[in-house]
């Protein structure tokens, strides 16, 4: 997680960079700082708090330079508090610099400089990159290197780079060295933006938006020097790089929040234009079947595979629940959904005609992301379902779908998962077509697909009832979520989506699942939200909540328009479109969403902004 920015050029560096960190605020937001060089030296300004808070200690401590590197924070190491946030300082000030990523061994660097008479301000892995490469740097000078040239520093930064074990993603300034930012990258992503006479530095090209579209991802173990006017980059085994240019059309950032209070709010009701945009231009009537243009795969190729493994975390995992459903559904192929924390150590067994999907909104999560990339090193093809169009997963996979779903800010994922499952129920439409799926059937799914916007708009309409019932049981500390077949992963959504913006303990459970143990938890303080939407197993999962009801559970019901009876079960009713099985979780996580939302804003938490979290969980 964290955010970095960093500018060199004729503007003024703390406008760039406190507006750069607004965009980029999503990956942390424990507090944020900035450096900015002028006349050889150095200013540091940092903050407890938000951007906005640092844009406050600007405005009354301005900094001024058109050279400066930026950082948005989420603790991993240290607390949260001005002292431990980034910029950090290496030796008496000579360096300076902002970091993305954890450094595994910081505990042994910090003895070592310790002891060599380092001093520690601060409880962050990363101060140690600071004096380490302070340390080098006085090494250098002492071997008769200028310390005022590009070289002896770059020298002082390979040197260090070799003793860190961990991921990171750097932006450094030397004091010494006028008009010069150094940014280096391993596992945590970072872009360069390249204007005329001016270069960017950004963790996503959301900071560049209105800037350039001119930009060049760094890779892996890839060292850039930038200068107003001059790029050069070099890999860690040597040898200089020519930077590949690339023009990106997605760089822009939509941070209206409109008629709505919060980001989370405007993202759900996008759902219907979310949904639709992912389905454009992915549907082919005449064969009854789903069209991607990025797939890059063979058809007869992908009739060969016999496995698919779809790895995620969060809600993106969620979204590959509903996708087992629909791909063994539809085409009969055994899927396994894994977390990509645990894929990436597990080592499972994965034969010659396995296919890995990486599922994922922002495109950066670091779990997942190694996770694709054990499997790809394995030789296995890796794809991904992505919404972040540049994204690191988006460029390392071998193919894959995107979203379309258009920027996601707020930290609770919400039209992503919609859009994700939209894209699943094509992936297996198209598998199911090359395989047993018939034409009419496929023709069937079709229909019901290019029905979604409306539905979800439709369901939308639930918005009035769901706010009474938030308001009934927003005083509730523990809840259940209950769902069966396709709304089982949806409860499981329900139930993060709770916990996540309202802090309120909550658990998803198959339905039927309740009485192996969780049923033990009813009571007249404990309610089940049930996703019950008329369907295959509807009288099953009324089964279910009776049960609960014996118990005197109270029951919020997600259920279908018209559905009269289950009014006189359950004590609150939220009703939805139906829908056939297969889409229902697009449709029933819409009044999950927005009862989380509306919990949280009555017990007073900061939505968009939940306490510990960010959006792109970029730290394993
Ligand atoms: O960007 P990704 O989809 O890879 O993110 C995965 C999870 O971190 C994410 O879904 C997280 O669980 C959300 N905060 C859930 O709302």
């Amino acid at each position: 997680m964290c955010g970095i920015v960093g500018y060199i050029g004729t503007r003024s560096a703390p406008e760039f960079l406190l507006e750069g960190l607004t965009r980029l605020e999503y990956r942390g937001y424990d507090s944020a700082g900035v450096a900015v060089q002028h006349n050889g030296e150095i200013g540091i300004r940092k903050k407890v708090g938000r951007v906005e808070e640092l844009g406050k200690l600007l405005a009354s401590k301005p900094v001024r330079g058109s050279v400066g590197i930026g950082h948005t924070r989420w603790a991993t190491h240290g607390g949260i508090s001005d002292v431990n946030s980034h910029p950090h300082v290496g030796g008496n000030g000579e360096v300076v610099l902002v970091h993305n990523g954890v450094i595994e061994n910081y505990a042994k660097l910090k003895e070592q400089l310790q002891a060599l008479g380092y001093v520690f301000r601060t409880a962050t892995d990363s101060e140690v990159i600071a004096h380490l490469i302070a340390h080098h740097l006085e090494e250098q000078i002492k071997l008769g290197e200028d310390p005022e040239s590009q070289e002896t520093c770059l020298k002082a930064i390979e040197l260090s780079l070799k003793k860190l074990k961990g991921t990171y993603g750097l932006g450094i300034i030397f004091r010494d060295v006028a008009d010069t930012i150094f940014a280096v990258r391993l596992g945590s992503p970072l872009v360069i933006g390249v204007g005329k006479g001016e270069h960017f530095l950004a963790s996503d090209a959301s900071p560049l938006a209105g800037y350039t579209d001119e930009v060049v991802y760094l890779s892996d173990n890839e060292t850039a020097v930038l200068r107003a006017d001059h790029m050069e980059i070099s890999h860690r085994d040597g040898g200089r790089l020519k930077p590949s240019v690339q023009t990106i059309n997605q760089v822009t950032v939509d941070l209206d929040l409109g008629r709505f209070e919060h980001y989370m709010l405007k993202e759900i009701f996008e759902q219907p234009e979310s949904i639709e945009n992912c389905l454009r231009g992915r549907i082919d009537e005449d064969s009854a079947t789903a069209k991607f243009g990025g797939l890059n795969i063979e058809p007869q190729d992908l009739r060969l595979v016999d496995r698919i493994v779809l790895t995620a975390c969060g809600t993106s995992w969620h979204a590959g629940l509903v996708g087992e459903y629909l791909i063994e559904e539809f085409a009969r192929i055994p899927v396994e959904v894994e977390y990509a924390s645990e894929l990436r150590y597990r080592n499972p067994p994965l034969s010659d005609r396995t296919m890995v999907f990486a599922i994922t909104q922002s495109g950066e999560t670091a779990d997942t992301l190694a996770a694709m990339r054990e499997c790809k090193r394995k030789g296995h093809k890796s794809l991904a379902i992505c919404n972040v169009v540049g994204s690191t997963i988006a460029r390392e996979a071998d193919g894959g779908i995107y979203l379309h779903a258009g920027p996601e800010i707020g930290v609770a994922s919400t039209k992503a998962f919609t859009s994700q499952c939209t894209a699943l129920v094509m992936l297996a439409l198209y598998l199911g077509r090359m395989r047993h799926l018939s034409y009419h059937a496929g023709k069937r799914i079709i229909a019901q697909l290019r029905e979604m916007p409306d539905m979800v708009r439709r369901t939308l309409q639930c918005h009035d009832a769901v706010k009474e019932v938030a308001n009934k049981y927003q005083g509730f500390d523990n809840f259940l979520y209950l769902g069966r077949l396709y709304n089982f992963p949806a409860a499981l959504e329900g139930a993060l989506k709770l916990k996540e913006i309202s802090y309120i303990h909550a658990e998803g459970y198959p339905a039927a699942e309740m009485k192996h143990g969780p049923i033990a938890l009813v009571d007249e303080e404990t309610p089940s939200v049930f996703i019950i939407p008329r369907g295959s197993i509807y009288p099953k999962v009324m089964s279910n909540l009776e049960e609960i009801k014996a118990r005197r559970g109270p029951v919020i019901a997600i259920a279908c328009e018209g559905d009269h009876r289950i009014a006189d079960l359950a004590d609150d009713v939220i009703y939805v479109p139906e829908v056939d099985d297969f889409l229902q979780p697009i449709v029933t996580s819409v009044p999950l969403q927005l009862l989380a939302y509306h919990i949280a804003l009555k017990r007073g938490c900061n939505v968009d902004r939940p306490r510990n979290l960010a959006k792109s969980v970029t730290v394993e």
